[in-house]
C-alpha cells in the first residue's frame, strides 16, 4: 500500500482529483467506482472545478458507486443517488446512463445485487475505486464480519454506522436499517484503489488498517491484499502511525 501524506482535508481533495483525471485522461472507457459520505465531497468539487476549466472530460466514463440504502427512492434527498447528483453530476458532462448506483427502492432487491454485477462485469470492473474509511472499518457498506469474498448484497447496518451517519439525517430513527453494497470482493476486483482518510478521529482505524492483521472483523484490513492501493490521508489521520 502506498501512502501519500498530506497536510490536510483540502490536499487530500485535491491529490485524489488529480489522479482521478489523470486516470480519465488517458483510458478510452474509463470506469470509476465512487464513494459518498464527508470524506470525497472536497474531491467532487475539485473535479467539478477540473472539468469546467475543460481539463478534463466525462463523456466516454462509466460510473459505479459503492452503495445505496434500502428503501430510499433516487429522489429522496437522503439518497445516495440523490447526494451523487448534487455533488457530482449535474455539474458534469458525465453521460446519464453510464452513472449507476443499486436501485434502493427495488422491489426485488436479490435481483438488483445480481443485475448490478452484471453491469459491473460487463463494464469489466472498474479501473479507480474511490473508498472512504468507515470508523469500524466498512468500506462501502461492508461492515465488520463481511465475509471477504462477498459480492453485491444487503447488509443490516451496524449501530455505529447509523449514528454516524444520523448526522444527514433528521434524527436517528430516519436512518435506514439497511443497504445494498458491493461486496468486498467486488471492491477488491478493482485495478487500482483511492482511499482517502481525512482528521484524527480516523486515525485508530488508519492504525488498524495499516498495521492490524487481515480480518474479516475489520473489513478495510483485506486492502493489505490488494495491489494497487494508494492511501491519500492528512496528518490528523496519520496521527498514530
Ligand atoms: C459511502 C461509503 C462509506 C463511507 C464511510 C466513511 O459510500 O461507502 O463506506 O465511505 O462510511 O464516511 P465519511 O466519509 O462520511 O466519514
Amino acid at each position: 500500500m502506498e501512502i501519500v501524506k498530506v497536510r490536510n482535508y483540502d490536499e487530500m481533495s485535491e491529490k485524489a482529483c488529480d489522479l482521478i483525471v489523470e486516470k480519465v485522461n488517458k483510458l478510452d472507457n474509463p470506469v470509476l467506482g465512487l464513494a459518498t459520505g464527508s470524506t470525497p465531497e472536497g474531491m467532487y468539487q475539485q473535479m467539478i472545478d477540473s472539468y469546467q476549466k475543460n481539463k478534463v472530460s466525462f463523456t466516454k466514463t462509466t460510473t459505479f458507486n459503492l452503495d445505496e440504502y434500502v428503501g430510499l427512492a433516487g429522489n429522496n434527498p437522503n439518497s445516495y443517488r440523490f447526494y451523487m447528483n448534487e455533488k457530482l453530476f449535474n455539474h458534469i458532462d458525465l453521460p446519464d446512463n453510464r452513472a449507476f448506483l443499486p436501485t434502493g427502492d427495488s422491489d426485488d432487491l436479490q435481483k438488483e445485487c445480481r443485475d448490478y454485477e452484471t453491469l459491473m462485469y460487463k463494464a469489466e470492473y472498474i479501473d479507480v475505486q474511490v473508498l472512504g474509511l468507515g470508523l469500524n472499518g466498512h468500506i462501502g457498506f461492508n461492515e465488520p464480519g463481511t465475509a471477504f469474498d462477498s459480492r453485491t448484497h444487503i447488509v443490516d447496518l451496524d449501530e455505529t454506522t447509523r449514528k454516524a451517519n444520523a448526522r444527514f439525517f433528521d434524527s436517528l430513527n430516519d436512518v435506514p436499517e439497511r443497504a445494498i453494497t458491493m461486496g468486498i470482493e467486488t471492491i477488491m476486483e478493482s485495478k487500482k484503489i483511492l482511499l482517502l482518510v481525512s482528521g484524527e478521529k480516523k486515525a485508530e482505524a488508519v492504525y488498524r488498517l495499516v498495521y492490524g492483521e487481515t480480518s474479516e472483523e475489520f473489513p478495510a484490513s483485506i486492502l493489505q491484499k490488494h495491489e494497487n492501493v494508494i492511501l491519500i490521508a492528512d496528518e490528523g489521520a496519520l496521527s498514530k502511525l
